[in-house]
């Protein structure tokens, strides 16, 4: 009998728990998790894939986990334990500088430092802007579309929107954008792990590439200072370095440009697909001013941008009773805590009226993401005026998945907005 009891029982018939979770990694997993979810849940809301390895897809379970102080995000020192030679990869050591992959006392510092620009109050005075870029971008898609032509809603919309905004929060050129997009894109697949070598060398390659630019660009706001977040930064960093060191400053830059984007660029996606599957919920964005919040937060319950984290008991802890020993790696599956029957009724309909609706896509606890307010401001201005602008939009082709896990999302998605 293993050491660690799962609670429940697996359905008699259905896939081990071995299966389940190996089917995560197969093509059948990365189109469709969702049934891989279950068939693990069908092993216990928390189920030990062996000793030392626990899977946790049960809400409270989840929340907790992320709540609990003993439970650490894996931080540079973690790496050393466990993964020999990654500090040989850019991509991975530029996060390890930052407050995603950092512990307290640490991450309390650093959150400090770029949090005061995230708060709710200061997210709310972006509004215009927000809409003033959406309406552009709207533009841009008209004139593309114009002569009937298929245009690609994430190429032209949804993932132009969040880096638009966050750069010019941080300070990056206009004529830069795109090409951090690229670049973003090709570095957050170091957050797939390590399956594949070849999409690690090119994050590293990406991330060179952007550490030269970050450094170059820091050193011109030294010298003429404006009004952005990259000269509030090196300020910071030039006036106490023990504040924001070096590599803390260019780990903070990298990790307010990729968590912010891709992840509201899938959201903005999402949301789109699903108001063209359901035209009713296109109509509801266009006439009813209140109805934008509920709905963006529904698809971050069904269709989360991020499905999955984890964290590595530091001490002794314990999960709803189940005792976690020190050294135990967690993998904690959002995506299926969204889809627990215990905290939501009918998990998996996309209903945006449901009430109590308190999805875990945006993490809990010390790590909560810091760009939630703004992720869901974005979203909340994208989709009504997507849809009031473009009233008969229609998909031309299916959408189509990226090929990732951890941050999932659509690749391309062709429509006509033509009327
Ligand atoms: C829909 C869009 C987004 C989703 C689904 C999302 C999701 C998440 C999640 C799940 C975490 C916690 C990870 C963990 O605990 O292991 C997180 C953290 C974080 N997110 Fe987001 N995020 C989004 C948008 C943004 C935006 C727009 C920004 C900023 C521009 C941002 C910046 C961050 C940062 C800095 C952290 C680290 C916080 C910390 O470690 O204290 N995110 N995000």
């Amino acid at each position: 009998m293993s050491p660690h009891p799962t609670p429940g029982g697996p359905h008699p018939g259905g896939p081990s728990l071995k299966d389940a979770w190996d089917g995560l990694a197969t093509a059948a997993g990365r189109q469709d998790p969702y049934p891989f979810y279950e068939a693990i849940r069908a092993h216990g809301e928390l189920a030990w894939l062996k000793p030392g390895r626990l899977v946790v897809v049960g809400y409270d379970e989840c929340d907790r986990a992320l709540r609990d102080g003993r439970l650490h995000v894996q931080d540079a020192a973690g790496y050393d334990a466990s993964v020999p030679g990654w500090r040989e990869h850019s991509s991975l050591r530029a996060f390890t500088s930052s407050m995603l992959y950092s512990n307290p006392p640490d991450h309390t510092r650093l959150r400090a430092v770029a949090g005061f620009a995230f708060t709710p109050p200061r997210i709310r005075e972006l509004r215009s802007v927000v809409e003033d870029m959406t309406d552009r971008l709207l533009e841009r898609m008209a004139e593309l579309g114009a002569d009937g032509s298929p245009v690609d809603v994430i190429a032209e919309f949804a993932s132009r929107l969040p880096v638009a905004v966050i750069s010019a929060m941080l300070g990056f050129p206009e004529e830069d954008q795109v090409w951090f997009r690229d670049m973003a894109s090709t570095v957050a697949v170091s957050t797939d792990g390590f399956g594949d070598p070849a999409a690690l060398e090119r994050a590293d390659r990406a991330m060179d590439e952007m550490t030269g630019y970050f450094t170059e660009l820091v050193a011109r706001r030294r010298r003429d200072p404006r009004d952005d977040l990259v000269t509030l930064l090196t300020e910071t960093h030039d006036g106490d370095p023990r504040r924001l060191g070096h590599d803390e400053l260019m780990g903070t830059l990298m990790v307010l440009l990729t968590a912010g984007f891709e992840t509201t660029s899938f959201l903005i996606g999402h949301g789109a697909m699903l108001a063209m599957e359901q035209p009713g919920f296109a109509e509801r964005l266009r006439t009813e001013p209140d109805f934008a919040p509920r709905y963006v937060e529904e698809i971050l319950r069904f269709e989360p941008p991020v499905h999955v984290t984890s964290r590595w008991a530091a001490a002794d802890t314990e999960l709803l009773g189940t005792p976690v020993p020190a050294g135990t790696r967690l993998t904690l599956i959002m995506a299926a805590a969204n889809r627990d029957a215990r905290r939501f009724a009918d998990p998996a309909r996309f209903d945006p009226d449901r009430t109590g609706n308190r999805p875990l896509s945006f993490g809990a606890g010390g790590h909560f993401c810091l760009g939630a307010p703004l992720a869901r401001l974005e979203a909340a201005i994208a989709l009504p005026r997507l849809f009031a602008r473009f009233p008969g939009l229609a998909a031309t082709e299916p959408p189509v998945y990226r090929d990732r896990w951890v941050v999932r999302g659509l690749d391309t998605f062709p429509v006509a907005v033509a009327a």
